[in-house]
């Protein structure tokens, strides 16, 4: 798909159901997700990538507010599916591609972070930050889709650099990082 829908736009956290319900109908096995992200760690820097592990929901948002059934209880352990995860670290390796791996925190958004929330959120255990994603995994997880997310870091987290953090910043890097990324999607999307 062709980009997302953003929380922050609509207030709606399930605003991505409609369109991962289709591709599961369609017959999509698996859901491959890619992000902009700032980095809490000093050794990944903009225009890196980095495969997510695992996420820290910020929010306290679901997009399965209001879902019914069972299945809404979801089990959240391996959300990010560790066979697709060795096929994306493979297609890396692969094509001398340095992939680094954290955990990524989910803020609303859209103002970015203060530099306290990203003190804390590190505390937490964040690699990345971002306000995106988390729905979407939930969301594919709730419908039975394995996923695999990669996080393109476009800046230094709020506090960590004397660069202004903007979204200029974040469109200037993500552009930077997209040959990569496209190098790194097409080996992994080789497999399947
Ligand atoms: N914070 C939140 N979202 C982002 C950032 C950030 O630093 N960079 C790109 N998207």
């Amino acid at each position: 798909m062709q980009g997302r829908a953003h929380y922050y736009e609509h207030g709606k956290a399930n605003i991505m159901a409609v369109a991962i319900e289709v591709l599961n109908a369609i017959g999509c096995k698996s859901l491959v997700l890619t992000n902009a992200a700032g980095s809490t760690l000093e050794e990944s820097p903009p225009g890196s990538v980095m495969l997510i592990t695992d996420h820290i929901n910020m929010t306290g948002i679901s997009p399965l507010f209001g879902a019914d059934g069972n299945e809404r209880f979801v089990n959240m352990v391996n959300a990010y599916d560790p066979k697709l995860s060795n096929d994306m670290r493979e297609a890396a390796k692969a094509n001398n591609i340095t992939l680094h791996e954290g955990v990524y925190a989910w803020f609303s958004g859209p103002q970015f972070e203060t530099p306290a929330e990203i003190r804390a959120v590190t505390i937490l255990g964040a690699d990345a930050v971002g306000m995106s994603t988390v729905p979407e995994v939930i969301l594919a997880r709730h419908q039975g889709m394995p996923v695999c997310a990669l996080s393109v870091i476009t800046n230094y987290a709020a506090g960590m650099s004397e660069t202004d953090i903007s979204h200029e910043q974040t469109i200037a890097y993500a552009s930077k990082a997209a040959d990569t990324v496209e190098k790194l999607l097409n080996s992994y999307l080789k497999n399947y």
